[in-house]
């Protein structure tokens, strides 16, 4: 079985639906609100674990009722907390989260919380999974410190590295170069570049400031329009799968973990983004975020099913 590793958040996700949402001042009658394990770290964990791999993250959370629903998560998937840090000075992590559901697009408050204590030896302590893992997987929901450890720790041993700049974290340019693959929203790649991505003309603009930066290969994440690759010679489009979207909270996450899945597997680069275009389009008709995350043989029938691709 293939491993992943690397720091990443551990959050718990309050989602209100409601018919439309309201603007500042305004109070509107939701229809319902859900309560479970997120954190696009702890998403893209379980994603790539639900996928197939050993997947453990890096973290740290408190020892208070949210803390409790993120146990009972690991506990039921059984998934690894090795190497979360359980304070119970810390609070866990959390984010509010608002659903319209008009067309499933969310806006999100999130408090990081104990997530950001996540030091350079909380990374340091897992060196001896870095060193026999397949992928390394990382975002900007855990600590700047966190992050710039994960990837010498993943170039000390030669392995891909993947990072998913989200959310936006001003950090210096030259964390992006050696970088095997950066992972950016059209938002993101706009925040980082400069080029606001509304076609495949700017994310090829986009992509040249990431090479420009030292990054490898580009993966600029579209939503429901798909998803665009560069490595600067080959180029890969793959369109959004046409499902019955009910909340495309985390698909970010569920294409994430897919995606290292798939390269910690070894796959070709245009079968592993046909992998992570599966589980996230699995992911978004179904509610929750780290829930809604598919398995392997779900992702492996539509593989087949949409791209008659046989694992
Ligand atoms: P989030 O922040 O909500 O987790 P994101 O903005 O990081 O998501 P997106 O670019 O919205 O990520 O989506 C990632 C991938 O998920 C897309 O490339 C696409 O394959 C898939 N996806 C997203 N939305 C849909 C949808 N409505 N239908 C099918 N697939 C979708
Ligand atoms: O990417 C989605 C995640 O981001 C949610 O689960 C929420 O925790 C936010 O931080």
């Amino acid at each position: 079985m293939a491993k992943v590793i690397g720091p990443g958040s551990l959050i718990v996700d309050v989602t209100g639906f409601a018919p439309h949402l309201p603007v500042a001042g305004e109070t509107v009658k939701g229809t319902t609100v859900r309560f479970g394990p997120g954190g696009k770290g702890s998403n893209q964990m379980t994603a790539a674990h639900r996928a197939g791999c050993t997947a453990m993250i890096i973290s740290r959370r408190g020892k208070d009722v949210l803390g409790k629903v993120l146990e009972d998560h690991y506990t039921s998937e059984g998934m690894s907390e090795q190497y979360v840090i359980v304070d119970e000075n810390d609070e866990s992590g959390s984010a509010l989260i608002e659903i319209d559901e008009r067309d499933a697009q969310n806006r999100i408050i999130v408090v990081l919380g104990a997530n950001e204590r996540v030091d350079r030896v909380s990374v340091l302590t897992a060196e001896k999974d870095f060193a026999d893992c397949d992928a390394v997987l990382t975002q900007f929901e855990t600590t700047y410190e966190a992050v710039l450890t994960a990837k010498e720790l993943a170039a000390k041993y030669n392995k891909p590295f993947i990072l998913n700049p989200a959310p936006y974290l001003d950090v210096p340019v030259s964390l992006f170069s050696g970088i095997d693959y950066v992972t950016p929203n059209e938002t993101e790649a706009e925040q980082f570049t400069g080029i606001a991505v509304n076609s495949i003309e700017d994310c090829r603009l986009a992509a040249q400031k990431f090479f420009e930066m030292g990054v490898k290969n580009v993966i600029i994440t579209l939503g429901a329009r798909g998803v665009f690759y560069s490595n600067g010679k080959e180029e890969i489009t793959i369109p959004a799968l046409k499902v019955n979207a009910v909340e495309t909270t985390g698909a970010g996450d569920a294409f994430n973990g897919g995606l290292a899945t798939a390269i910690a597997e070894g796959l070709p680069m245009d079968i592993a983004l046909k992998f992570a275009t599966c589980t996230a389009a699995i992911s978004v008709t179904r509610y929750g975020s780290g829930p809604s995350m598919p398995y392997r043989h779900e992702i492996l029938d539509l593989l087949y099913e949409k791209f008659g691709v046989l694992l």
